[in-house]
């Protein structure tokens, strides 16, 4: 089984690296970005509460994700491990995760850190587009993640799109609620021995292939 948790700030590749991890190993890739934004987009009072927080780049409550993501790990795909993008994001979100996994006689196996300069971020955001369907991300700002033809999907042919918290303005307001909030979990794992830092300005398959010697133990 391979439990994996990234834990590193907005636009690091949380999502990119998940999506090649996911089709490597076969593991179900769980975003709680992505959970929420499925949510954000029903038009009722709890998706519009959603909605206004992550466009204020603020942290949903920890109820709401807590629930949303038990209801997922409860899927049975989850049985052989899982990948966990942007979850947990606050202290009192892994406690609780240990004491879920614990519930379950089950347990975090690798957290990834990946580092990432502000400035390098900030780019990486405003150039980010996103396939709705099959959720693949690219950058029409690095050769490195560029899709084939420019504005559409290389993989299901479908049109690309901008997020509505991929602006400036929020973007500073999530990288203050990583620092604030999420960045000291590193040293919460540190303690139980997990972290891998992995430097995230390096090509992407560079990064996949250091994950994978990771969880490969090479
Ligand atoms: P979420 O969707 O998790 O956003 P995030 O953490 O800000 O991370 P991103 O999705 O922006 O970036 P990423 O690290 O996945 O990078 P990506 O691979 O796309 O959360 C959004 C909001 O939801 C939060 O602000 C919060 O409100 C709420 N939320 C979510 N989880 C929550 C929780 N647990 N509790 C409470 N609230 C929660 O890559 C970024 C770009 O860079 C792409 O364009 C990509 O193509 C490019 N790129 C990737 N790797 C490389 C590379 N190596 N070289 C060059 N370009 C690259």
């Amino acid at each position: 089984m391979k439990n994996i948790i990234f834990i590193a700030p907005p636009a690091a590749g949380k999502g990119t690296q998940s999506q090649l991890l996911k089709k490597h190993y076969n593991l179900p890739h769980i975003s709680t970005g992505d959970l929420l934004r499925e949510e954000a987009m029903q038009a009722t009072d709890l998706g519009h509460r959603i909605s206004r927080l992550m466009n204020e780049g603020k942290l949903v409550s920890d109820e709401i994700v807590l629930e949303l993501f038990e209801k997922r790990l409860s899927n049975s795909d989850t049985e052989v491990g899982f990948i966990l993008d942007g979850f947990p994001r606050s202290l009192k979100q892994a406690t609780n995760l240990d004491n879920l996994l614990e519930s379950l006689n089950r347990k975090i196996d690798y957290v990834i850190v990946l580092d990432l300069d502000k400035e390098i971020a900030k780019k990486r955001i405003v150039g980010r587009q996103t396939c709705l369907k099959c959720g693949h991300v690219y950058n029409h700002l690095f050769d490195d993640t560029k899709p084939i033809n420019e504005g559409i999907c290389d993989f299901d042919g479908d049109n690309l799109v901008q997020r509505d918290d991929d602006n400036e303005d929020t973007f500073e307001k999530r990288y203050e609620t990583y620092i604030k909030e999420t960045k000291p979990l590193i040293e919460y794992y540190q303690a139980k021995d997990l972290v891998h830092h992995i430097d995230s300005t390096q090509p992407k398959m560079t990064i996949f292939k250091q994950i994978t010697d990771i969880v490969e133990g090479k």
